[in-house]
């Protein structure tokens, strides 16, 4: 079975072709036009922009996607669109494009919810643990059913998102957690802002913090003697792990941005010191990290599950991969599962990925009522997870 999924709901204009063989899942191509660098000068998302640019893109991406594939239109067997949540006009050139082919191509439609996309990001892949260097980036052949087995304890950690979801079986979503304020993604964006590091702030953050890898790094730091006015108020800062210990599974992350500001706000003028934003950098993505792993154990003591799993645009952290990583080991007959940095953040694969369970599922009366989705498909910038 072959599959072209299409996401356009954020910033990211995104195509894919997936090849589905023996319940194997193939990614034959995968094209992602960022916009972020667009965006950046806004310090965020300006939706009508972003509508802009999907419209502008996405013929082209779409070219390239079947160019890159080897495939022509009459191959595909069914088209997958995100059709919610996210920003409307955004979504709204997806959805247009995915009814049109379909209509024109007479291939069913399926709509799919972007963090079912991000969620079975994790069966694209060649699923290894820990560290990305052990990732193929794309053209990635996997056996879905080999390593992931149910329950499954998911945490979605997106720049809309964070939530802790159990799946007892496939499609079958439970949240147990989420954020009461704003998502983690959200969190590192802000926080970038207040640093001056520009948008999106995730990855900015991440290779800021990188150059405080180690403590020993810190304290060879706070020896340096060319340093000391700074290394000494470096070493004082310390953010809070919001929530780390309320009895729940829900998270909060606006606290821990207005504590960065706050901290920022103390000495200006540090500000415009490299190694002082590298420290606030280190530790505010340890706070995160904290707080991610320290309620994800507490959820798993709970619900025992088999796997658990990591997905949306901050699993492509890779300190948060890394320590998650050795958290999950602590637990006995519990695999951990994370799909490839290039699967983390916003692509098409997922969505064709989820599209292909969504159809297993499927009766012969419900697939031939997909025929008529090119006519009926709604988008809903809020759709919810069922
Ligand atoms: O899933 P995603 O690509 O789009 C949404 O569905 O929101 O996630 C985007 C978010 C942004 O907030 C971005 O800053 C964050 O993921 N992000 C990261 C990293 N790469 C992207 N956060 C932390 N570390 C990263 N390496
Ligand atoms: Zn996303």
């Amino acid at each position: 079975m072959l599959i072209l999924g299409i996401e356009t709901s954020c910033d990211e204009t995104a195509a894919s072709l997936v090849q589905e063989k023996d319940g194997n899942l193939s990614v034959l191509s995968s094209i992602v036009s960022s916009q972020a660098k667009l965006h950046a000068k806004w310090g965020g998302v300006v939706p009508n922009l972003a509508s802009r640019e999907h419209l502008k893109n996405i013929i082209p991406v779409l070219q390239k996607t079947f160019q890159e594939a080897k495939k022509k239109p009459p191959e595909i067997d069914l088209i997958a669109v995100t059709n919610g949540p996210g920003l409307i006009p955004a979504l709204l050139i997806g959805t247009s494009t995915a009814k049109t082919l379909a209509y024109v191509w007479k291939k069913p439609l399926l709509g799919i919810h972007h963090i079912e996309g991000h969620i079975y990001a994790n069966f694209v892949n060649e699923i290894s643990s820990i560290s990305k260097s052990k990732f193929p980036m794309s053209k990635q052949i996997s056996n879905p059913k080999s390593q992931i087995s149910f329950p499954i304890l998911c945490l979605i950690v997106s720049g809309g998102h964070t939530q802790l979801i159990l799946m007892k079986k496939h499609l079958d979503y439970e949240i147990v957690g989420q954020t009461l304020d704003d998502a983690a993604g959200e969190a590192f964006d802000k926080v970038a802002r207040i640093l001056g590091l520009g948008y999106p702030g995730g990855p900015a953050i991440a290779a800021k913090a990188a150059m405080i890898a180690t403590s020993d790094k810190r304290q060879v730091t706070s020896k340096n003697k060319s340093m000391s006015h700074v290394s000494c108020h470096m070493s004082q800062i310390k953010l809070p792990r919001p929530m780390i210990n309320s009895n729940n599974f829900n998270f909060s992350f606006s606290g821990l941005k207005t504590a960065a500001l706050y901290e920022t706000k103390k000495h200006p003028e540090f500000l415009k010191d490299k190694e002082y934003i590298s420290e606030m950098c280190h530790e505010f993505q340890q706070s995160v990290v904290d707080v991610l792993i320290s309620k994800t154990l507490k959820a798993a003591k709970k619900y025992h599950p088999k796997t658990i799993m990591l997905a949306g645009g901050v699993s492509a952290n890779e300190e948060l991969r890394e320590q998650f990583g050795k958290a999950v080991s602590s637990l006995p007959a519990t695999s951990y599962q994370l799909p490839a940095t290039s699967y983390s953040i916003d692509n098409a694969a997922m969505i064709a990925a989820a599209a292909y369970f969504r159809w297993k599922n499927m009766s012969n009366s419900q697939k031939k009522e997909a025929s008529n989705n090119w006519k009926v498909l709604e988008t809903d910038s809020n759709l919810k997870l069922k």
